[in-house]
């Protein structure tokens, strides 16, 4: 059988027709040897960003994807390993607790976490926060750590995927990033080659997430939990809302702060409630409770007797950060200089447009325009006001942290538009909007 040649195979797709996985594998073996160009690739991603695929195809396009590099093998540790994987939002530093809080409680969780970009902030750049602390861990010390510790969170290395790397920098300059088998293939490929039995996904919806719609999210839930069947992994995906920043903070230090005092008890209602909510479900996958009663009373309690925060402060050290700022995150560095945006009058906060705050936070430094840019770990945005609390005319609405004052002028601009006072009282939802499973 003659195979089709790279023009017939954009062609076919265009026109809505369907790839076999032979001609899917070859394309992706191709594109990471080299073989096939980038302007075949964006072809062929623009293909099928209008056409779509069928379930068979997605699969077979992560299947090809994981494939592309290194597969970890985790399997000489005898538990079901969890990971878990937000689609990004602001404020969301619920891995930095959720990890340590599931391993204490006797779940693995190997977890290969990202860095900001555009409006959204990154596991590693909040991890890096920490002085000390690395995230470019070997494969090996990798699979050590989660052996002997339980959990450790590291970069995607070049040898992880290599096939998305490549295929998400092109697309993300070639206006295809918004298809959902494109979406279920990347994030999937890097998942499943992290070595898990399961993964539990946060797909956030709202004016902060990816998703805007939670049509659109069921749509990517349903895809990712099919085609993480089709691998032989448990997927559940929770639906939860990104309209506001999740937690009181925005920016490095001060995120990995807040999410330590999660690990203490503390930590913002709607955090806990995230962490809690993702948690339970990776407990039910791993295996080790039964109901979400119990798995939440569960990790209750190992943050109540401090095995939470004992295991982070072994994360810690095994990556080479001071496990002392899990005890005591006072000493993470935040930016000495205050600016307050303060409320123009009375009122309910009935609403903060998170994209706005994130993309405050890039003009900061937090965050990063283009992926080789550094992040200034010490500058903040503190929430002092969270939708559905009431203020006097005045009184701070949030407070950024900074180190020049005249630096912050248009950022403070932008984080005092993002906020809604209203006279009425708002109606606030509940975080999680639902549970996919199959
Ligand atoms: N996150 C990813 O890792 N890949 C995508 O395509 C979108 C979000």
């Amino acid at each position: 059988m003659t195979l089709a040649s790279p023009p017939e195979l954009i062609i076919r797709k265009r026109e809505g027709g369907k790839l076999s996985d032979d001609e899917i594998r070859g394309w992706i073996d191709a594109y990471v040897r080299g073989d096939i160009p980038d302007y075949q690739m964006a072809a062929m991603a623009m293909a099928i960003f209008f056409q779509g695929m069928t379930p068979q195809e997605t699969a077979a396009l992560t299947m090809a994807m994981r494939d592309s590099g290194q597969v970890i093998d985790l399997d000489g540790i005898d538990a079901i390993k969890v990971d878990k994987h937000s689609t990004g939002g602001v404020g969301d530093k619920v891995s930095l607790c959720l990890a340590p809080i599931v391993a204490a409680c006797g779940v693995p969780v190997p977890m290969v976490a990202g860095r900001g970009l555009g409006h959204t902030g990154g596991t590693l750049d909040k991890l890096e926060a920490i002085p000390g602390f690395r995230c470019d861990l070997s494969t090996k010390a990798f699979v050590k750590q989660v052996e002997t510790i339980g959990c450790a969170i590291f970069g995607q290395t070049a040898q992880i995927a290599p096939a998305d790397r490549q295929l998400y920098a092109l697309r993300d300059v070639t206006g295809t990033i918004e298809s959902i088998p494109l979406i279920t293939g990347s994030i999937l490929s890097k998942k499943l080659a992290e070595g898990i039995d399961a993964l539990v996904m946060d797909i956030k919806v709202g004016q902060g997430a990816f998703m805007r719609t939670t049509e659109s999210a069921r749509e990517l839930a349903r895809s990712i939990v099919r085609t993480g069947k089709v691998a032989g992994k448990k997927v559940s995906v929770l639906l939860t809302r990104m309209d506001a920043p999740l937690g009181r903070t925005v920016g490095n230090a001060i995120e990995t702060k807040e999410a330590f005092e999660v690990l203490h008890g503390g930590g913002p209602e709607d955090l806990v409630e995230c962490t809690l909510a993702l948690g339970a479900e990776m407990l039910r996958l791993g295996g080790v409770e039964k109901t979400e009663a119990k798995a939440r009373a569960r990790m209750q309690a190992v943050i109540a007797d401090g095995s939470a925060v004992a295991l982070m402060e072994k994360v810690v050290k095994a990556q080479g950060g001071d496990p002392r700022v899990v005890a005591e995150p006072d000493r993470l560095v935040i930016a000495p200089k205050k600016v307050v945006v303060k409320a123009p009058k009375a009122g309910y906060v009935a609403g903060i447009d998170a994209r706005e705050i994130g993309l405050a936070g890039v003009d900061l430094g937090a965050g990063r325009t283009r992926s080789d840019q550094d992040v200034d770990h010490a500058v903040s945005i503190v929430i002092d006001a969270k939708p559905g609390e009431k203020v006097a005319a005045g009184d701070p609405l949030a407070t950024l942290f900074v180190h020049d004052r005249r630096k912050a002028k248009a950022p403070a601009q932008r984080v005092a538009e993002a906020f809604r006072v209203t006279s009425r009282r708002p109606t606030i939802e509940p975080l999680v909007i639902e549970t996919i499973r199959r």
